[in-house]
């Protein structure tokens, strides 16, 4: 009676041990999908992530450089990373532009050449752009300046990814 007590015993221990090896593999499988579902950060970065950087009232119909950052994870490690756009008023739209040169990638500067005013320069070789961002011909850069996906909420100015322009 009492070997017979022990087996069942010996048996539901077994049991229990199986099922509890289970239940924590499968926790140790669910829980990172449940995390990475609920908790943001852990997120990669989506086309959606728009960042509010101003407000609207500030903008002017001459372009400033407005500084931001962007979230960042990568693999195991989150990061700030620093961005900059050239906004400013156009009627009633707002256009930002990104400050990267389409030639190497220098930033370039608003109206700061005196020999060209009113225009985007790009110091390293003397590119040029348009208000506009349109590249000047004859000048190094082969393309214009990328726009930022922008959106206006609240009052606020939020902005996304800088893509060529006329893209998708
Ligand atoms: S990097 Fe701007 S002109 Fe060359």
């Amino acid at each position: 009676m009492s070997e017979k007590k022990h087996r069942v015993s010996r048996r539901q221990f077994l049991n229990y041990t199986l099922t509890g090896v289970g239940g924590f593999m499968a926790a140790g499988m669910l829980m990172p999908m449940v995390r990475f579902a609920l908790d943001p950060v852990l997120r990669p970065a989506t086309e959606q992530d728009l960042v509010p950087v101003a407000d609207v009232a500030d903008i002017t119909t001459e372009p400033q450089r407005i500084d931001f950052k962007i979230d960042q994870v990568d693999a195991w490690y989150k990061s700030e990373e620093p961005k900059s756009a050239w906004v400013y008023k156009e009627g009633d739209s707002i256009i930002a532009l990104s400050p990267v040169c389409k030639h190497l990638g220098c930033v370039v500067n608003w109206n700061s050449d005196p020999a060209n005013e009113n225009m985007f320069f790009c110091p390293c070789h003397y590119g040029l752009y348009e208000k506009d961002g349109t590249n000047v011909p004859g000048t190094p850069p082969l393309a214009p300046l990328d726009v930022y996906q922008h959106e206006v909420k609240d009052g606020k100015l939020y902005l996304g990814k800088a893509k060529p322009k006329g893209g998708a």
